[in-house]
């Protein structure tokens, strides 16, 4: 075991990175120094146990695995299936969990229905594409946006769109609704392909540990 090296964690920033800093107290990871809300420091570090983290935009955590940066993130399914990187997917969470689902007006309904040629908006052109091409065989016109999604059908930019839905607030506020559902997500713990070798007895502890957190909270 080769315990001079840090071993690296990425998290996405935002909700993610504070529920997977609760999980890692209770098998006894801490940093401190993550904690101060005023600190403009972007990689932290626990010098005792040989550990770094450092935050990261979601959509960059897989990318930082990938090629290393990090041995091991904590990322969104949504973001695994989009950026589609070479990395270990080792271990679900349990939190953060939502739904990815095909959304839009009630009288959209009949559109999927007939496998019409639709336009579909998106966050995930690579997850939208997935599902109506390769699940659904369903030619579509997929749009990549980058935020408040639920514009599309109501400006009439698309007749639906692909997004996740947590508590479906959001859409019933805006007079949607879910009209198929696509894949359940959550918080999912990746490494990297070479750390996973490497680190094999580290990372192996790591995941028995937080298997066993998950499973006494379960
Ligand atoms: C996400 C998602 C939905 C909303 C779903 O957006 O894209 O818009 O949350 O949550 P709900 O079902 O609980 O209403 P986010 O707030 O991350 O911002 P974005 O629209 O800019 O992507």
């Amino acid at each position: 075991m080769n315990t001079d090296r840090y071993l690296t964690f990425a998290l996405g920033k935002g909700r993610l990175a504070k529920k997977t800093l609760e999980l890692f107290e209770k098998i006894g990871i801490t940093c401190e120094e993550m904690k101060d809300k005023d600190s403009r420091k972007l990689i932290f570090v626990n010098e005792e146990l040989k550990l770094r983290f450092f935050l990261a935009k979601g959509p960059d955590v897989p990318t930082y695995v990938e090629y290393g940066a990090a041995d091991i993130g904590v990322v969104g399914k949504d973001t695994i299936l989009e950026e589609a990187r070479r990395v270990y997917e080792v271990l679900d969470l349990g939190f953060g969990k939502c739904r990815m689902c095909v959304c839009g007006p009630e009288s959209a309904k009949e559109l999927l229905e007939h496998h019409e040629r639709i336009r579909v908006a998106s966050k995930y052109p690579k997850i939208a594409k997935d599902y109506f091409y390769n699940q659904k065989h369903q030619t579509v016109d997929i749009i990549k946006l980058n935020g408040s999604v639920e514009l599309g059908p109501l400006v009439e930019l698309s007749d639906v769109i692909v997004d996740i839905v947590e508590t479906g607030s959001t859409l019933r506020e805006n007079g949607l609704t879910v009209l198929e559902e696509v894949c359940p997500l959550s918080a999912r713990m990746i490494v990297n392909q070479v750390s996973m070798q490497m680190e094999q007895e580290r990372i192996g502890k790591l995941i028995k540990d937080l298997k066993d957190v998950l499973k006494e909270e379960a």
